[in-house]
């Protein structure tokens, strides 16, 4: 079956009002702050991609790893039709529960949705070439203003992978959750990917490796702004930065400015005069333990069935079922 062009919930023109918007309130207000979601250009989608490779970044192996051992019971208790897939990516990892989803003969339809065009269509086009009898029907959107807007499949997999969960922040989380719940009709599972707490070292690491990479995927952010809002950010003129923070248990990334310096971004028509060693927050990393996911989940109405974790508790997938 041969993929369906893109189903478009946030095409360029929505994509650039609510950049501006986000862009002119996270740079007026202190602490300063751009929303993650602007790393997810072609370029920011594939530096991601090297991030996943790094020895340092366990995230995305640990996943791959539990969801090898455990794509089966999944597969057998979800029985799903649909499978859709939030913040989708490369889906990669994803074709683990493809397989076990299509070995067990349920699966029929196969939704990737995603902020980045580019990485969808990709994804879309070699699901749908290792699939061939599945429809590969991609969504481009926002999960965060979105989810409402999609068709509410019966026996339908809600897969949000590789703890994107954690880049929202506490009060975004529940709102996605809520949504999620509303999602769902009975008979309906979400499968949430979660990274855990552990030793601030290791997760330092995770964040800034000796590479550079993720440090490239940070600045990324400036780039995307300066092509589609006119900014003049100068990428040599911050430093990357990754600060565990004990009490809320996140990872910041922030880019710090180096000099006193004035940028302007010429969509807003504003001028930000950012101090030496002024931070930006570019994203929070929430890692989680199984009780405040329980407590999350429960609190959107979703009750929380099944919890696989490695051997070493690094990250955990979890299965709920709308109450
Ligand atoms: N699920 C994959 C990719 C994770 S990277 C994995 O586990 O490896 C995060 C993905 O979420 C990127 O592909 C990015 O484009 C997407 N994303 C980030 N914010 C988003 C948003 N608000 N709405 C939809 N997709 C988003
Ligand atoms: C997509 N998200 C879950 C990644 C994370 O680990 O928070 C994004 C990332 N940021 C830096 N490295 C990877």
């Amino acid at each position: 079956m041969p993929t369906a062009d893109a189903e478009v919930h946030l095409d360029p023109t929505a994509l650039a009002a609510q950049m501006a918007e986000d862009v002119r309130d996270g740079l007026t207000h202190r602490p300063r702050t751009l929303p993650p979601k602007y790393f997810y250009d072609a370029r920011g989608s594939e530096l991601f991609e090297q991030i996943t490779r790094l020895a340092d970044y366990y995230p995305t192996r640990t996943e791959r790893a539990i969801l090898d051992a455990h794509a089966q019971e999944i597969a057998e208790e979800s029985g799903a039709e649909t499978l859709v897939e939030l913040g989708s990516g490369t889906s990669e990892k994803t074709r683990l529960l493809l397989r076990a989803l299509t070995g067990a003969g349920t699966l029929r339809r196969f939704v990737p949705f995603d902020v980045d065009p580019a990485v969808l269509e990709e994804a879309g086009a070699a699901v749908a070439q290792e699939f061939p009898d599945l429809a590969v029907q991609p969504v481009v959107g926002d999960f965060e203003r979105h989810l409402r807007e999609l068709p509410r499949h019966p026996r339908r997999l809600l897969a949000f992978l590789g703890s994107t969960i954690g880049n929202l922040d506490p009060a975004q989380r529940a709102a996605f959750l809520d949504d999620v719940r509303a999602s769902l009709v009975p008979g309906s599972a979400f499968l949430l990917g979660t990274d855990l707490v552990k030793s601030p070292d290791r997760l330092v690491a995770a964040y800034d490796d000796t590479e550079g990479v993720t440090a490239a995927f940070n600045k990324n952010v400036l780039r995307v702004l300066n092509r589609e809002l006119g900014a003049d950010f100068d990428l040599e003129a911050f430093a990357h930065r990754a600060v565990w923070d004990p009490e809320n248990e996140w990872i910041e990334m922030r880019l710090e400015s180096l000099t006193a310096q004035r940028v302007r971004v010429d969509a807003l028509a504003l001028e930000v005069e950012l101090a030496e060693g002024e931070q930006v927050r570019t994203e929070i990393s929430s890692k989680f333990r199984r009780q405040g996911i329980a407590d999350d989940l429960a609190a959107a109405g979703l009750r929380m069935t099944r919890w696989w974790t490695d051997p070493d508790e690094d990250f955990a997938l979890s299965l709920s079922v709308p109450v």
